[in-house]
């Protein structure tokens, strides 16, 4: 046992737990011993990793709740607490966007949806969940941000704007929570083969896989083993962190 890796036991609530990223952050923690909490919106994908993580012989549980709704999010966090009575491990990768039109086409609807699901969402299943990792002294936070977030140079405007409000987020959040023994870091990950990307024609992904210097695509197991680093123990000291998974297509 490592005391510097161990997470056995603890409790670990994973956002858009349900594909991708998420999931396969999800299928990690219950590998190592954690009890997971996977949050999405659709019952069958959510039970799905559950039956992944339980068939492994670990313990897990579905949690249905649209993240950016305030009130099911405060259901979702009373459902956790109530079965397992704390929270270790907040891991926010519920998020996304629809498409990427030119400015002057952007509604104001769509700017909102933008917040809501990347920045809203992430700030109010934090603030339900901070308690808990208050009260224990230890907590663990990690949000999925994006390239498109460190760079500005590509993709949806309304995309690329809240994934830099999700890194204010975690680095205001840092400041907040650094004295309560809560550590809260970021993400900023490339193209990553999630179901979402693998949407995308074969000869685009493979272009934009090799136009990196590993000359390939991420794969979301490999976000997972970034993630399962900030939410260690002994990853006390790395607070308000961004790191860039993205392959080297870009460098900061
Ligand atoms: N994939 C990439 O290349 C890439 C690159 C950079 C950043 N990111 C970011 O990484 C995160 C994860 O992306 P991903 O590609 O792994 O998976 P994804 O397909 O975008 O999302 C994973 C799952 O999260 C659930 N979800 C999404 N929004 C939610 C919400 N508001 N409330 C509750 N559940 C929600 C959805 O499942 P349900 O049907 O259960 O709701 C979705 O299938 C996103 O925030 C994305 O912006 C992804």
């Amino acid at each position: 046992m490592n005391e510097l890796t161990d997470i056995t036991g603890q409790v670990a609530v994973v956002t858009g737990g349900t594909a991708g990223m998420g999931e396969a952050a999800a299928v990690r923690f219950g590998a190592e011993g954690a009890k997971v909490a996977v949050i999405g919106r659709t019952p069958e994908k959510g039970n799905a990793v559950v039956k992944r993580i339980t068939d492994a012989g670990g313990e897990a549980m579905f949690v249905k709740a649209e993240c950016a709704d305030e009130d099911e999010v405060k259901v979702a966090t009373k459902t956790i607490l109530d079965t397992w009575g704390r929270a270790d491990i907040l891991v926010n990768t519920a998020g996304g966007f629809i498409d990427a039109p030119p400015l002057e086409e952007i509604t104001l609807e769509a700017m909102h949806h933008s917040y809501d699901w990347n920045v809203i969402a992430k700030f109010l299943i934090t603030r339900e969940l901070v308690p808990t990792m208050k009260a224990n002294n230890y907590g663990r936070i990690v949000n999925i941000s994006s390239v498109a977030g460190r760079t500005a140079r590509g993709g949806a405007i309304e995309y690329a704007t809240t994934e830099a409000g999700i890194i204010g987020l975690t680095r205001r959040l840092a400041t907040e929570l650094g004295g309560h023994g809560i550590t809260v870091n970021a993400i900023a990950p490339g193209l990553v083969l999630t179901p979402r990307v693998e949407r995308h024609p074969p000869e685009v992904l493979e272009a934009r896989g090799k136009s990196t210097p590993v000359g390939r695509l991420g794969t979301p197991e490999e976000l997972a083993h970034a993630i399962w680093y900030f939410c260690t123990p002994g990853a006390a000291f790395t607070t308000g962190a961004v790191l860039d998974v993205n392959g080297g297509a870009w460098m900061g």
